[in-house]
């Protein structure tokens, strides 16, 4: 069989290319050239070279449509062009320096401690439930200054608007044959109908929240922030919007990023000793985690105009898939691409975050939370041994564990 062929055969959403992406990937980066998947009706772009100037190029890949495969208009950070994109994103933008996130690591610090203390006890846990989904929504409950007793259901809400956002880059758990498959279909339109009305409730709740800091400011949480700073005078809606593109942003991927790493340290013992002999490779063992194994696997574009890639035309008005977990790994730009290596050095700059206008806003702030989790998960449990298969999420856009089984010996 020809490539070509190879090509229009495949399918991002078949259950077992969800399963394991990258055979699939390694096919299109056999010529590197931009696919048409005829069976899902899209375009997909893996060179590491064109991967970068499309995410760069927002005017001829447009955000307007969403960012997953089914095409969706949202007022969301992610999902707007400018001129709208450049207003909200200057104003959030002005919290994630690097200095500011710096100074959240005493509070990530905190909250790594209360869940590790509990999960490593010597017992059986699932390090999903109990460490990697808890973990992020805490940090952003505590940085948007949601009092104390209202956590509890902040985070319920929270988890149904990104259940509802995901679901949306989500097949079913049990099944998955794409999103023409009629229960696929169907379990996507409940998903965006629980999200619908976890964002109405939530939306009341940050509307409430902005007037009572309108009114008392807290000093140091991002609403007080967003509001002493709002030159551009943004509305409330927009406002509320902000705060849930931090939600719907930087929840599940972080958890994703962590199974990830513990995942891909269980499978290369070696690499995984080198880690715990040598602490300075922690920082690297993330970035080769994001680079090897990524959460965010792709971000969907529309194509604003005929574009020539190579001497490859993508249609004006295609839904174009940038695949940066491709791009991760293209033998153009990566010697071995395929290893997973702690010492990579001179290659080992991913796309993970995205480029250009939509750069991923929380990568400073992931950075520190992937760090300190692993550093104290090193410094309380000697060994992770699995118990049981980790459960893979399904999705063509997200790569993730639903469920990662484990007994955690705690240090004598
Ligand atoms: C490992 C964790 C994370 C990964 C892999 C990740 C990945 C990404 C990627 C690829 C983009 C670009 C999307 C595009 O080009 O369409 C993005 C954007 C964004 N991310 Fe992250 N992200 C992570 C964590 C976070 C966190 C912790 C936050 C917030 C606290 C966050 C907030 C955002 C926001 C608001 C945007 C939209 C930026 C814009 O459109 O200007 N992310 N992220």
């Amino acid at each position: 069989m020809t490539v070509a062929s190879l090509v229009s055969d495949l399918d991002p959403f078949a259950p077992e290319v969800m399963a394991d992406p990258y055979p699939m990937y390694a096919v299109l980066l056999k010529s590197g050239e931009p696919a048409y998947l005829p069976r899902r009706d899209m375009w997909v772009i893996t060179a590491h070279d064109d991967v970068r100037a499309a995410v760069k190029d927002h005017e001829r890949f447009s955000s307007a449509d969403g960012i997953a495969y089914d095409r969706s208009r949202l007022p969301i950070l992610f999902g707007v062009d400018p001129p709208d994109h450049t207003r909200l994103r200057r104003l959030i933008s002005r919290d994630f320096t690097p200095r500011t996130v710096e100074s959240w690591r005493p509070l990530v610090e905190q909250i790594c401690t209360e869940l590790l203390d509990e999960a490593v006890t010597g017992g059986d846990v699932d390090l999903v439930r109990q460490v990697l989904v808890p973990l992020p929504v805490r940090v952003i409950a505590a940085l948007l200054g949601i009092p104390g007793d209202d956590v509890a259901q902040f985070k319920k809400w929270s988890e149904g608007v990104i259940e509802g956002f995901n679901a949306n880059a989500r097949l079913r758990p049990e099944a998955g044959h794409g999103p023409t498959d009629p229960e696929d279909a169907k379990y996507r339109q409940q998903a965006a109908k629980q999200a619908l009305s976890a964002v109405s409730n939530i939306s009341v709740y940050f509307h409430t929240l902005l007037d009572q800091r309108r009114s008392q400011p807290l000093g140091a949480d991002l609403i007080s922030r967003l509001l002493a700073a709002n030159e551009d005078h943004l509305r409330d809606n927009e406002l509320v919007w902000l705060c849930l593109a931090l939600l719907v942003g930087g929840n599940e991927t972080t958890t994703h990023l962590l199974g990830n790493l513990c995942i891909a340290l269980m499978e290369h013992p070696d690499q995984h000793e080198l880690v715990r002999a040598r602490p300075e490779l922690m920082i690297p063992a993330i970035e080769e985690t994001l680079r090897y194994d990524p959460p965010v696997q792709s971000v969907f574009r529309t194509a604003t105009a005929d574009v020539e890639i190579g001497g490859t035309v993508i249609p004006k008005g295609s839904r174009v898939q940038l695949s940066f977990a491709a791009a991760n790994r293209d033998p153009r730009r990566y010697s071995d691409p395929d290893r997973f290596w702690v010492e990579r050095e001179s290659d080992s700059a991913h796309l993970s975050f995205g480029s250009g206008i939509h750069f991923c806003i929380g990568a400073p702030l992931v950075r520190i939370e992937a760090e300190t989790f692993l550093r104290q998960l090193f410094e309380r449990a000697e060994a992770m041994t699995p118990t049981d298969a980790p459960t893979r999420i399904k999705s063509p856009t997200f790569r993730g564990i639903a469920q990662l089984p484990l007994r955690l010996i705690p240090r004598a």
